[in-house]
């Protein structure tokens, strides 16, 4: 089997990226791409010699023309995956039919809990005990789509947004490469459009509880 394509979109600092371009995937990352001129990842996307350019969102009349040319500057490089690494701009329907079954993104909550931005300030407001990541794959609704891999952290009664953020990227770092590396492998996908299969792993067989029960 050829190795795997993979073309990761990011608008930021990129520590998604980093961690999927220190996962020695087998595949080829092809190119990292950003809508944002001053994403920090880029330069880290270089520094792993890995091409990475910009297809800046404002320099477009709407979203369809963006997605247009986002998509042209993807499909130049012929990817079996695209990963969405902190890729913070909504896409329209057009683009992700475009790459349905083969374009993964991570989101920092438990989805279906608190799509959308700041979920750990969210997450701190309603008083959850459990928080963490998710990786799925993408569908036309926002932070949706059919669940890949989750990573739960217990929420601290000391916590503030910047613990907790920190917990959990330290986890958004182990899923986002394994759900890529199952995908790489050719063990992830998607069944009917929308169950997820992944071949020869098996669940945690330890419940996280939290607060612990024996304290
Ligand atoms: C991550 O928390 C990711 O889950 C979210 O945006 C953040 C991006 O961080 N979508 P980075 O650019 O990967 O460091």
């Amino acid at each position: 089997m050829a190795a795997k394509r993979i073309v990761i979109l990011i608008s930021g600092r990129g520590s998604n990226m980093e961690a999927l371009l220190n996962a020695r995937l087998p595949a080829t990352i092809a190119a990292v791409i950003s809508n944002r001129p001053d994403a920090g990842g880029l330069e880290i996307a270089r520094r792993h010699g890995v091409p990475a350019s910009v297809v800046d969102h404002r320099q477009f009349a709407g979203r369809p023309e963006f997605d247009a040319a986002l998509a042209a500057a993807i499909d130049q490089h012929a990817p079996d995956l695209v990963l969405l690494a902190g890729f913070m701009r909504v896409v329209t329907h057009a683009f992700v039919d475009q790459y349905s079954g083969r374009m993964l993104n991570i989101h920092p909550s438990l989805l279906p809990a608190f799509p959308g931005l700041h979920t750990h300030a969210r997450a701190l407001a309603a008083g959850v005990r459990i928080h963490g990541c998710t990786v799925h794959f993408v569908t036309s609704a926002l932070d949706q789509g059919p669940i890949v891999a989750q990573a739960a952290v217990a929420v601290q009664p000391t916590d503030t947004e910047e613990d907790l953020a920190e917990r959990v990227l330290a986890q958004e770092h182990r899923i986002y490469p394994q759900a890529a590396r199952w995908f790489c492998e050719g063990r992830l996908s998607l069944s009917g459009g929308a169950r997820v299969v992944i071949d020869g792993v098996r669940t945690s067989p330890a419940p996280l509880l939290s607060p612990a029960l024996d304290g």
